[in-house]
């Protein structure tokens, strides 16, 4: 595998804007009681890519933007981001997010909860403020989508009979709405014509498609301490993810047998002779496969945009989304 840039290094050209970000974020989440604020900086503080505001910074620059509330409203994205993480960690009984152990583990499964809704109605707070009502509308249908995607997704949970089709709509609406969402409003805050705000878009989509489904991958082959979280959980949980759904298509009777109890229990137990049926049938690969076509998709996508060093970082996180390993 050839090396990738790490994150500081492909998004050095905002690294200014991002300090700024996260100024804005922790005073975001000053609130008079004190446990709201303890979970807040407690997540925050712990980390993070900061992809999704990295995505709507970089497309806002490419575009020529230097106006008002760029990192208000880069910060708004992160923290709908990290509300549905905290909600996330609780619905799928997680224990480890960004090498700490996470917040309903720490405080409890309402007070993490309820942190997360204080952290969307801030969001929208900070949306008002900025008075764009483009960008409101654009968050307020993505937050509405991506609810619905998690919901869609415990629906589906336990079903060895999941579709690719219904597996890939859940992780548009769960993960790659709000990929495509911080990427579009980078264009609308630039001001781009209608056609260039799509392209924006469609390229935040197919990232945030391709983020998911090397997340999906990883969490079949990847190491917990790198990733800082539970490598297994989705197992665990019994979530039908493409990597078992493509094992259960390609698998003799016997394998397909065992995923499928798998889901149905949801139970690790047999989580390495799973892993190998994974590996073995070249499931991963089409995991990687399948995300490296969206990732062609958003790099012609790119490709469209002011050459210079936004789009040159746009470009490097494609080749970073296929290759990390955190
Ligand atoms: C985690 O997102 C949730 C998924 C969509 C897989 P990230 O991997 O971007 O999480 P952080 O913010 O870097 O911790
Ligand atoms: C992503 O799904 C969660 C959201 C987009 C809210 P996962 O459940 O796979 O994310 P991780 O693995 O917990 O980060
Ligand atoms: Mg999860
Ligand atoms: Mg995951």
């Amino acid at each position: 595998m050839t090396s990738t840039a790490s994150i500081p290094t492909i998004l050095d050209p905002i690294a200014q804007d991002m300090r700024q970000v996260d100024a804005s974020i922790r005073r975001a989440l000053s609130s008079q009681v004190q446990l709201i604020s303890a979970i807040g900086s407690y997540i925050v503080g712990a980390g993070g890519k900061r992809l999704r505001p990295a995505l709507l910074l970089l497309v806002a620059r490419a575009h020529g933007y230097d106006g008002e509330h760029l990192h208000d409203l880069a910060a708004v994205v992160e923290m709908i981001h990290t509300a549905t993480l905290l909600h996330d960690d609780v619905v799928d009984e997680s224990e480890l997010r960004r090498g700490r152990q996470t917040s309903n583990a720490a405080y409890g499964n309402a007070a993490s909860v309820l942190s997360g809704d204080f952290l969307y109605s801030r969001s929208f707070q900070m949306m008002v403020a900025a008075g764009n009502l483009r960008v409101l509308q654009i968050l307020a249908d993505a937050t509405n989508v991506i609810a619905e995607g998690e919901v869609l997704q415990l629906m589906n949970m336990h079903d060895p009979q999941l579709g690719v089709e219904q597996y890939m709509r859940v992780i548009h609406d769960k993960t790659a709405m709000l990929f495509e969402a911080a990427a579009r409003i980078g264009a609308v805050l630039a001001g781009c014509p209608d056609a260039v705000e799509r392209s924006a878009a469609g390229y935040g989509r197919a990232v945030g498609l391709a983020f998911q489904l090397i997340d999906d991958a990883l969490d079949y082959s990847g190491s917990s301490e790198q990733l800082g979280k539970n490598v297994g959980d989705d197992l665990r949980e019994g979530k039908p993810t493409l990597p078992l759904i493509v094992a259960m298509q390609r698998g003799n009777a016997q394998q397909r047998e065992l995923i499928e109890q798998a889901i149905r229990n949801g139970s690790a137990e047999q989580l390495p002779r799973i892993l190998q049926v994974v590996q073995e049938c070249g499931a991963l690969d089409e995991v990687y496969a399948v995300a490296q076509r969206e990732l062609g998709k958003a790099r012609q996508l790119a490709q469209a945009m002011p050459a210079g060093p936004y789009r040159q970082a746009l470009l490097a996180l494609c080749d970073y989304s296929l290759q990390r390993q955190s």
